[in-house]
């Protein structure tokens, strides 16, 4: 089976070409970064244009990376949920347009379950690629907008079960907001995880959000404030001093995170971790997931950094899921800001 999927739900312009069994034929993202970062952050309306110029072009590259032509996709594939809907539009109307034209099947992806299952995704060969995890699996969702622990039992939605979330901010948007706090400009995850490669992450003594044992939830807006004060009382740093910083927010983020999801995985009795997501980009996030989980006898499935970022490869893999398990949706098929993935944890209520 060959789908073509194609992303837009934020500020990245993607499409890609990968077969039933998740092998990348073709893999292109056109990055919105210099368009937003003198705003600061992503600007709706600003992406949904860009969206718009690059649509076609980047789905033509990865077509003719693929050596295809859409004839020979057996169906089409795109995120129509969650994102901006304006940006979400674009996608959804091209693949819409392809497909119909074509007279091939197309299929609504949720953007979640792609960062979920990218682990599946392979690029290059195959044979020498690591082998996938076994489900059930407990997975760590870390993103720009989004931060859960989701037990995963099949590639389905309705087989996925959150365990714990974000009260506040994702963790991504902490990165980011920290990042513009210390003046690097936007986004500022890659920035920090770079920076922290020379600091000292003992040097400033952050507490560690809802550190509670027993607790599967997140919040970093009391972090993000814990760095906002130590900026209003030392002055933005600079030179060693601001990768000391960068160092001691990334070892109290990601130290949480993977605590979290070890633990979530040992009450769960699952001996199979995942990540996914942005963040899951992060070089600090991906050793002590690895260190935490083989020191407690889990297996660790860290996907390839080009399946963590936005990329549509993983769309399309998700889309190949749908192709092989039923008919495509209808051209009714809507954009809209909600994930189809369950939510037990409420934003800001209940018990810490
Ligand atoms: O999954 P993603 O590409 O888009 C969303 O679905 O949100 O995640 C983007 C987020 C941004 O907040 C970005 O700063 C963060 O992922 N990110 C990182 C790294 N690379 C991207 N955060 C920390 N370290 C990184 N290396
Ligand atoms: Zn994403």
């Amino acid at each position: 089976m060959r789908v073509l999927g194609i992303e837009s739900s934020c500020d990245e312009t993607a499409a890609a070409v990968v077969t039933g069994e998740g092998l990348v034929l073709s893999d292109v993202v056109h990055s919105q970064v210099s368009l937003h970062a003198e705003h600061g952050g992503v600007v709706p309306e600003l992406a949904s244009r860009d969206h718009l110029r690059n649509a076609a072009p980047v789905v033509k590259a990865a077509l003719a990376g693929a050596g295809l032509t859409v004839a020979d996709l057996d169906a089409v594939a795109v995120t129509h949920r969650p994102g901006l809907v304006g940006a979400l539009l674009v996608g959804v109307q091209v693949a819409k347009g392809l497909a119909w034209g074509a007279g091939k099947p197309l299929y609504g992806v949720d953007h979640l379950m792609g960062h979920l299952l990218s682990v599946f995704v392979v690029r290059g060969d195959p044979s020498t690629a690591p082998a996938p995890p076994a489900f059930p699996f407990v997975a760590l969702l870390v993103s720009g907008g989004h931060t859960a622990i989701y037990r995963v039992d099949a590639p389905t939605a309705d087989a996925i079960t959150e365990l714990g979330a974000t009260r506040d901010d994702a963790a991504g948007e902490a990165f980011d907001k920290v990042g513009k706090l210390l003046g690097l400009g936007y986004p500022g995850g890659p920035r920090i995880d770079r920076l922290a490669l020379t600091g000292d992450p003992a040097a400033i003594p952050f507490s560690p959000p809802m550190a509670r044992r027993d607790s599967l939830e997140f919040s970093f807006s009391g972090l993000k404030t814990q760095v906002a004060q130590w900026v209003a009382r030392e002055g933005v740093p600079e030179g060693q001093r601001l990768a000391d910083v960068c160092a001691s927010f990334q070892a109290t983020v990601t130290g949480s995170l993977a605590r979290k999801l070890v633990r979530a995985a040992e009450t769960q009795g699952v001996p199979r971790v995942v990540i996914g997501g942005g963040v899951a980009a992060n070089r600090e996030l991906r050793e002590r997931v690895t260190r935490l989980a083989a020191s407690r006898g889990l297996e660790a499935f860290i996907p390839a950094v080009a399946n963590c970022t936005d990329n549509a490869a993983m769309i399309a893999y998700v889309g190949a899921l749908h192709a092989a398990a039923g008919p495509g949706d209808g051209w009714d098929l809507v954009a809209t800001s909600a994930t189809v993935l369950p939510r037990a944890t409420r934003k800001g209520r209940g018990a810490r």
